[in-house]
Order: C-alpha cells, then sequence, then structure tokens
C-alpha cells in the first residue's frame, strides 16, 4: 500500500478526536453565554424586569402601582376579626364566624402547629423545642416562652392570632408561611394544648382518669426511655453542624 494512504488514515482520525474534544469541552466548563437555541419561537423578548428602571413613566418605576382607590378581587381583608384578630379596639375574645371551631379545625391546627410551631415551643407548648435544645447546647440563650403559663392562657384568641401574624419581640412573623384559616386551626390547638397542659385530672372523663392511673411512671414505661445509644443534648460535642461538618 502507498505511504500516503497510511498518513491519510492517521490524519482521517486526528481529526475525528476534534469533536470529541469540542463537545466534551462545551460539556465541562462554564459559559456566560446563554445556550445555542436553535427555535428561538418567542422565548426571549425585551422586557423590564422587576425593580429596574423605566423612563417612560414620571416616577421612573418600571413596577407600576395599583390604581388609588382600587382593591385587588378577593383582597379586600376589612374583616378586622377574622384577617387580625380585633374586635373594635380589644382582642378578639371569640373565633370569627368564619371558622367553626370543631374537632377537624383542631386537627388541623395540631398538625400545622407540629410544622410551624414545635421547632421552637416544642411538642407541649413549653418553649423546649428542638431550637431551644440547640441553642442551649452552643451556649446561647434565646429565651422560647412557654405557651402554658397563667399569661399565655389568658391571652384573648385573637392575641394569639395577632402574634402569629405579626410576630411578637424575637419571634418572627408567619403571615406569609401561614395562611389566615390555618392560623386560626393554630389558636385552636394552641386552646387545647394549653387545657391539656393545665386540667385537673379529676375533670377528665373516667375512662381517660383510669388509663392514666393504670400507667406506669415514666422509667418503668419502656417507651418512654430513651435509648441508650442517644446522648442527651448537653452531652453532645459543642458547635458541631448537624451532618458532622
Ligand atoms: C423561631 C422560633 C419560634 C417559632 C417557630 C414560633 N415561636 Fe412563638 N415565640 C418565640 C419566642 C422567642 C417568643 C418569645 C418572644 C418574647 O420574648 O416575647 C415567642 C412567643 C410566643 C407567644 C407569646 C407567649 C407569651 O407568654 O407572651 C405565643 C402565643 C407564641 N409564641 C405562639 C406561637 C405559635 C402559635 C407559633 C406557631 C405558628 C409560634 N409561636 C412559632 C419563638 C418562636
Amino acid at each position: 500500500m502507498p505511504r500516503w494512504i497510511y498518513t491519510a488514515i492517521i490524519l482521517v482520525n486526528l481529526v475525528m478526536i476534534i469533536p470529541p474534544v469540542l463537545i466534551y469541552k462545551a460539556r465541562s466548563t462554564k459559559s456566560r453565554q446563554p445556550r445555542i437555541h436553535l427555535f428561538p419561537d418567542m422565548d426571549n423578548q425585551k422586557r423590564f424586569k422587576e425593580q429596574q428602571a423605566n423612563p417612560l413613566f414620571a416616577d421612573g418605576r418600571a413596577m407600576r402601582l395599583p390604581a388609588a382607590g382600587t382593591v385587588a378581587r378577593g383582597e379586600l381583608f376589612s374583616d378586622d376579626h377574622y384577617y387580625r384578630g380585633r374586635t373594635s379596639d380589644a382582642w378578639a375574645t371569640a373565633f370569627p364566624q368564619q371558622v367553626t371551631v370543631n374537632a377537624d379545625l383542631v386537627d388541623r391546627g395540631r398538625d400545622r402547629y407540629g410544622i410551624f410551631c414545635t421547632p421552637c415551643h416544642g411538642i407541649s407548648g413549653h418553649g423546649d423545642g428542638m431550637i431551644k435544645l440547640r441553642s442551649e447546647s452552643l451556649e446561647q440563650t434565646w429565651e422560647i416562652l412557654d405557651l402554658n403559663t397563667q399569661k399565655a392562657r389568658d391571652y384573648p384568641v385573637g392575641h394569639i392570632f395577632n402574634i402569629m401574624t405579626n410576630g411578637i419581640n424575637t419571634m418572627p412573623p408567619y403571615r406569609s408561611q401561614i395562611p389566615v384559616e390555618d392560623r386560626w386551626a393554630i389558636v385552636a390547638w394552641v386552646r387545647a394544648l394549653q387545657y391539656s397542659q393545665a386540667v385537673e385530672v379529676s375533670q377528665l372523663p373516667p375512662d381517660v382518669q383510669g388509663a392514666l392511673r393504670a400507667r406506669k411512671p415514666r422509667d418503668e414505661n419502656p417507651k418512654d426511655v430513651m435509648p441508650t445509644d442517644v446522648k442527651p443534648i448537653d452531652q453532645q460535642p459543642k458547635g458541631t453542624k448537624p451532618g458532622g461538618k
């Protein structure tokens, strides 16, 4: 075979390496350029992004305010009792008429309380949630209040609703995470919790009383005892992040 055929085969093979190398480079390096867009359709158009300036308007803003005196449909929120927990000048002491207090509401409240409040206030509301334990283990102090004090038991329902809506002192507000109807459900559950933590045993139905009395003290009930291989929080190494880093 003539030599040039060998040369040609070698050259062709070398040239064939180039496309995979280019593909590998494109896939493994970062680029500030947008991807190749074969069919642009109308995906990319000139537009103003939120918070950008727009010289078209006198105030120079691209985002427009709603016309003065208008209310978006369904956003009137004029009912002070339902949306703010207030009646005329005081915290509402009863649930608003939109809310039916029944077992379903309390169940929903328990569920939402478990998600949003237990991290700080703990399952029974004594202010001993995981965040509290964690802050103690880092030797920080964050006073998370007990929801079962006489003070908190005396709060009208509207006040508890408002604390969830707007937060209080170092407690953040939850209005953007918890919709109004769920906040009322949580109020119902907080009330149930407060009742559960202060009730006289003699006021309970006889069968519940019986079950309570039949229960063994904590130490003798194997279900209540912590597994031995888990160290109490104050004996865990300080300053470690969950996940061990
Ligand atoms: C991030 C932690 C955190 C979460 C989550 C949290 N709270 Fe609080 N809460 C606090 C702290 C801290 C205080 C005490 C604020 C202060 O110093 O007055 C407090 C105070 C309160 C009080 C007032 C108690 C009193 O005696 O004045 C109520 C009621 C309350 N929280 C209800 C709730 C409810 C209901 C939820 C769930 C929607 C919730 N909190 C979620 C941290 C939290």
